[in-house]
């Protein structure tokens, strides 16, 4: 503790510039953690406080460290009070000094589970992801203007209450979901707005400031009692799930009272068709993937890693699309890292979700026999999807592929993207058209492009052919037996153009 901030009683006020300014907090907080200054001597004021204030309170100059005091602090601290800075506690700012001194004093502190600082740290940080959470579920725009304007010029406006300042920080997930439309997200803890190129922050809003209703409500109220799964009922998990207080500005909600009460009857007529649950060794193998960073939320990509070891363990965590629910686990591409031929399939299969290795099943085994065939040898090419969670539908004992759709491979595509660019690869195959439309940005027709060389959206070079899984399903023989030739044909082109 600094002898200065001792002897004299000196007292800091540090005013920060908005509710959410952790970099102004990490600044300050450093300065004075560095010349010792104790919890007790310190203010942190975030605008609202400073607003409820008699006086304005300018920030006290802060005080000078000597030179040669240096202090690293732990990571997991950093991103656990960056996190807890959005929470609406006006006490946070305060306490997360209190925390970095402690931490400074104790540093096995962060690991201490029973300690109650630390359970009010995880507390906060846990409390701001479920709201994050809550708003990627509960955003729900409204178009405004011209009603006939295309999703292209028209402009969508939503209204949402969160519980901390999380607008802001949540704004790339919007942008990212919606990055071809014009939108505004409204609320009373700060706006965001976003023009397909340019994301500003605006000052909080106002319910009036939003628009009330609309055509796309009816849309939603559609989308909902299409999705509405009677038999998965459970009217206080989906009240703790979807608290009331979200319900009045969800234009499905409404419907909510007339679906739970004809629920019974819709369960019964679902049962014949009862999902199969996947056996326990599928629960097995998610647990062993997720405990490993189960830290991170996943709702966001991370930063990109610099090895493709790095990246696929980055991948377990993934939660960037729905996706990642059902499946078992997330199926990496396979293959040396200095490979200079990639084959882009479209997602693992059945066995591939269970093995979490891809090609592995039915289509895979086609596509091995027909490198062979080619003369190309497996083990010194790379293979990935253009999804990395399998996809499907529950039917009795089985789970039926179902194809990804736009949004699925688009937000996928972070990864493969991340796999060719450290890979950097001479040839990039798409084995079909998911792969293909990842790769090039663009809907596909595999048939009229095949065999094309074409240049994917990172200017890489893309070989265009059939999926092995579509050989599989042709029912005539002769005909298989051909697109078999065919397929083998493409795979020499593939290997003269390396060879080339
Ligand atoms: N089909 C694919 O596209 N990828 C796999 O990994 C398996 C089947």
């Amino acid at each position: 503790m600094s002898e200065k901030a001792r002897q004299f009683g000196e007292q800091f006020t540090v005013s920060l510039e908005s509710e959410t300014d952790f970099v102004g907090w990490r600044a300050a907080a450093r300065a004075l953690a560095l010349a010792g200054t104790p919890s007790s001597a310190v203010t942190f004021l975030t605008p609202s406080a400073t607003s409820q204030s008699l006086f304005a309170e300018a920030s006290s100059p802060l005080p000078r460290p000597d030179d040669d005091v240096t202090f690293s602090i732990s990571k997991v601290f950093v991103q656990k009070a960056e996190t807890a800075s959005h929470h609406s506690d006006p006490d946070r700012y305060n306490f997360l000094y209190h925390l970095l001194v402690r931490v400074l004093d104790e540093p096995n502190l962060m690991k201490i589970a029973s300690d109650s600082d630390i359970r009010r740290l995880e507390a906060m940080v846990k409390s701001v992801r479920r709201d994050a959470h809550k708003m990627h579920a509960f955003v729900r725009f409204r178009k405004i203007g011209d009603a006939d304007a295309t999703e292209d010029d028209g402009r969508y406006v939503a209204w949402f209450e969160p519980d901390h300042f999380i607008v802001e920080r949540e704004a790339g997930f919007f942008m990212r979901r919606f990055a071809q439309m014009n939108w505004s997200i409204l609320t009373p803890k700060g706006s965001i707005h976003w023009d397909r190129e340019t994301l500003s922050v605006g000052p909080p809003a106002k319910r009036s400031d939003a628009p009330a209703d609309d055509a796309t409500e009816e849309l939603w109220r559609t989308y909902f009692s299409n999705i509405f799964n009677p038999a998965r009922l459970k009217v206080k998990a989906m009240q703790a799930e979807m608290p009331k207080k979200y319900w009045k500005n969800m234009p499905e909600a409404a419907l909510i009272p007339d679906l739970i009460a004809g629920a019974e009857n819709r369960a019964k007529a679902m049962v014949a068709a009862m999902p199969t649950i996947p056996p326990p060794t599928h629960a097995a193998i998610r647990e062993r993937h997720w405990s490993a960073e189960m830290d991170d939320t996943g709702e966001t990509p991370p930063p990109p890693a610099d090895d493709l070891e790095s990246l696929r363990k980055q991948s377990e965590t993934c939660r960037l699309c729905p996706l990642h629910e059902p499946a078992t686990q997330t199926v990496f591409g396979e293959g040396p890292a200095n490979a200079r031929l990639v084959f882009v399939g479209e997602q693992p299969g059945d066995k591939e979700d269970i093995a979490g290795k891809p090609f592995i099943g039915p289509a895979g085994q086609l596509f091995d026999a027909t490198l062979e065939d080619a003369g190309i040898d497996r083990s010194t090419v790379y293979v990935t999807n253009a999804v990395k969670h399998f996809k499907f539908q529950p039917r009795g004992k089985f789970r039926l592929h179902q194809k990804p759709n736009g949004d699925e491979i688009q937000t996928c595509r972070w990864w493969l993207g991340q796999e060719l660019k450290l890979i950097d690869p001479d040839l990039t195959v798409a084995l079909g058209a998911t792969a293909a439309q990842s790769l090039l940005g663009r809907s596909v027709a595999v048939t009229k492009e095949r065999g094309q060389l074409l240049e994917s959206r990172e200017g890489q070079r893309v070989f265009i052919t059939v999926h092995p899984s579509f050989l599989l399903r042709i029912p005539d023989e002769k005909r298989k037996a051909e697109e078999r030739d065919r397929f083998r044909d493409d795979m020499i082109a593939v290997r003269e153009l390396m060879a080339a």
